[in-house]
């Protein structure tokens, strides 16, 4: 069906010229139908999937022949089937799905399509233009970024750290946030559709609304809402973060990197944050509770890292499955907090939990506790707790059940050294 009407539009717009009909010269019709898109403020159908880095205008000179040129000399376009050119296969790289982000576009796309098949069609009959002599390298037009950061800055790859570093804390935040929800509802009622941040359509949705939300200040990232409302700075919805806590590391590594890319501050694949070789995270519905915690870890900061049993090593993971974090409080002496389950990346672990619901087996655990006694990490929330904050550690057994209602509860008092 698609490529019925891909061949059509084609074949109407590549028809040789009629003879006796005046028809426009490539000048012409480079004038009238790619000046606009050069010089559109609107962006281009390439921005559905590239945040930065690369534009179709990118491959657009103010010359009508230096443009030709420069396409036809980086092997950008096919002067004898107009549709199989390169450019014309990058505008088409968004036109796969239906509806969401590819819908938006939908009218960009066509309109550079077929302003470009018209003007290529136009070239390739110009056999002077095609005899023109080659554009000299450094007049060529093409994206000022290199590749390195094209890559970096394409919506999937965005995407991917999205959900690595924002959705898999979503649990702290989506009770109330979540679109469409009873408790959203209400808010909804007396705040207004902004506390709807967290989209029913899921990640992808939520990236999209957040990046074009106030949510995130890019003058100053650190003062960003996304980041001060869940610190507790007149938050209806409380204190859901500390500094430097994993969710607050995740949450401002993303705000800061997507501030960079949305302002084209990545100039070389040097500047580009390091690559997180760490592992995928996926938010969870289970819960950790510590009983009968020590009065010295009353409002401290306390990390809980759990380690599942390696029934083949007959040792304890190298890593931890399972990671959490939140403040002791002092008064009940209780520490409760969900858990952020861990896979490396690509693991079969991971494409299982990607697949269905992430979840841990019925089985025996260690658990690791460290507390920022001093507090480090309000010194510097890049810091990661280790030996020196280590409190002690215990095996416990766990069922692992969903829900608030069905924690695992360990009790403080067997936490040794
Ligand atoms: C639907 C998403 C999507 C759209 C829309 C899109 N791209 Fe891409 N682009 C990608 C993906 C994914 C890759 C990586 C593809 C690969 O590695 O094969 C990519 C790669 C590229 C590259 C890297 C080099 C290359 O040749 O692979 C360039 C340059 C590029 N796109 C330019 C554009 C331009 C210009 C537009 C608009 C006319 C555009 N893209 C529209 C998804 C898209
Ligand atoms: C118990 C309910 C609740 C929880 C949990 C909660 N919030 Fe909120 N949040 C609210 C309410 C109500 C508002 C609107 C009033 C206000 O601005 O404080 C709000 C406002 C916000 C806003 C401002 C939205 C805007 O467009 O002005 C942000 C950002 C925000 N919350 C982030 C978070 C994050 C991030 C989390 C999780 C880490 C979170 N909240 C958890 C109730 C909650």
């Amino acid at each position: 069906m698609r490529v019925a009407v891909w061949f059509a539009l084609a074949g109407c717009v590549v028809a040789p010229p009629r003879a006796g009909a005046a028809e426009p010269t490539p000048a012409e019709v480079f004038e009238r139908r790619i000046v606009p898109i050069f010089k559109s403020p609107n962006p281009s159908s390439c921005t559905q999937c590239h945040l930065a880095g690369v534009d179709l205008k990118d491959y657009i000179l103010p010359d009508a022949d230096k443009t030709f040129r420069s396409l036809r000399d980086q092997g950008l376009i096919d002067l004898d089937a107009p549709e199989k050119s390169k450019i014309v296969k990058l505008i088409d790289m968004g036109g796969g799905g239906a509806g969401g982000p590819a819908a938006v576009h939908a009218t960009a796309r066509k309109a550079e399509r077929e302003a470009f098949l018209a003007w290529i069609a136009a070239c390739a009959a110009d056999p002077k233009l095609r005899a023109a002599p080659k554009l000299g390298e450094k007049d060529r037009a093409l994206p000022a970024r290199p590749p390195e950061v094209i890559r970096h800055a394409r919506k999937d790859r965005v995407l991917e750290s999205f959900e690595r570093n924002v959705w898999a804390y979503r649990f702290r935040c989506m009770n109330c946030h979540t679109e469409g929800t009873p408790q959203n509802d209400k808010y909804r009622k007396e705040y207004g559709d902004r506390v709807a941040w967290v989209k029913k359509g899921g990640p992808a949705a939520t990236l999209d609304y957040l990046i074009a939300s106030k949510l995130i200040d890019p003058a100053d990232t650190e003062r960003s809402l996304l980041l001060r409302k869940p610190l507790g700075e007149k938050h209806e919805g409380g204190t859901k973060f500390v500094v430097g806590d994993d969710a607050y590391k995740g949450f401002r590594t993303w705000i800061e990197d997507v501030a960079a890319i949305r302002g084209d501050k990545y100039a070389a694949a040097a500047d580009l944050p390091p690559a997180d070789g760490g592992p995928e995270r996926f938010g969870t519905d289970l819960w950790l509770k510590l009983t009968a915690c020590p009065p010295a870890w009353g409002d401290k900061f306390l990390q809980a890292r759990v380690f599942a049993w390696d029934d083949k090593r007959k040792a304890w993971g190298d890593a931890p499955v399972a990671v959490s974090d939140r403040v002791v409080s002092g008064k009940g002496k209780l520490w409760q907090h969900n858990l952020t389950l861990l896979a490396p990346k690509d693991s079969d672990r991971a494409k299982a939990w990607r697949a269905g619901k992430p979840s841990l087996p019925e089985g025996k655990y260690l658990l690791r506790v460290y507390l920022d006694a001093d507090g480090k990490l309000a010194k510097d929330w890049k810091a990661v707790l280790g030996d020196g904050e280590f409190v002690g550690q215990v095996e416990f057994p766990a069922k692992w059940r969903e829900g608030y209602g069905a924690m695992t509860a360990v009790d403080a008092d067997k936490v040794r050294k």
